[in-house]
């Protein structure tokens, strides 16, 4: 059995993450977002230059899930502010900050590494007094889905998100950080 840590990642860890995500995101949108756009996606959010710029900002906080055998990392999730508005089902005036990335390599999952970078982000929360915490999951992705529903996500809303030609439709999901945390 596989033992994992949690870390906050820091300036230097833009290489690993820019692998990773790279990874993850064939892994998770092959067969949901076509080729061409899935491509352009990577190439333009997924450089180490795109991490190097979210490790840099204060606002954006950064977890890397890494197996102790190796120390390779095999997940992250990032957590960026997000004042209310429509697009992620916040209210004006309510702090709400976002899952922007969540993401854990394939051969890793159900080792409970989605809920402990999950738990973080909801500890970061509450400390920065947030009042939810939202993000956006393509209705498609079904494994993502049942995961924040089990989580206690609520579904709030339908929206789409962009990738080159194609409007991708998404579902808004958001958790009350006010109830405790599974786990
Ligand atoms: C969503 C994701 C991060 C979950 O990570 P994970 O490490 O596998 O999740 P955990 O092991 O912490 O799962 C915790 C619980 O969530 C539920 N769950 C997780 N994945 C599930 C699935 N595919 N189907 C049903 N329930 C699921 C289960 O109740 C699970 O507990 P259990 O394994 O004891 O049954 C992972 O599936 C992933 O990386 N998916 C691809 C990337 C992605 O879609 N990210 C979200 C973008 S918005």
């Amino acid at each position: 059995m596989s033992t994992f840590d949690i870390r906050r990642a820091r300036p230097g860890d833009e290489r690993c993450l820019s692998f990773l995500g790279q990874a993850t995101m064939l892994q998770t949108y092959a067969g949901i977002i076509s080729a061409q756009n899935l491509n352009d996606l990577i190439e333009t959010e997924q450089t180490r230059e795109d991490y190097r710029a979210l490790l840099d900002d204060p606002n954006v906080s950064i977890w890397l899930a890494e197996i102790e055998r190796g120390q390779a990392a095999v997940g992250y999730l990032a957590l960026a502010p997000r004042l209310g508005g429509e697009t992620t089902g916040g209210e004006r005036g309510k702090a709400v900050l976002e899952i922007k990335r969540l993401h854990v390599l394939h051969r890793f999952h159900r080792n409970g590494l989605g809920k402990r970078l999950v738990n973080e982000a909801i500890k970061e929360a509450r400390l920065r007094k947030a009042d939810r915490v939202v993000l956006v999951v393509n209705a498609l992705n079904h494994e993502a889905i049942e995961f924040y529903r089990t989580y206690g996500f609520l579904k709030t809303g339908d929206t789409s998100y962009r990738a080159g030609d194609m409007d991708y439709p998404c579902y808004l999901f958001s958790l009350d950080i006010g109830r405790p945390a599974i786990g």
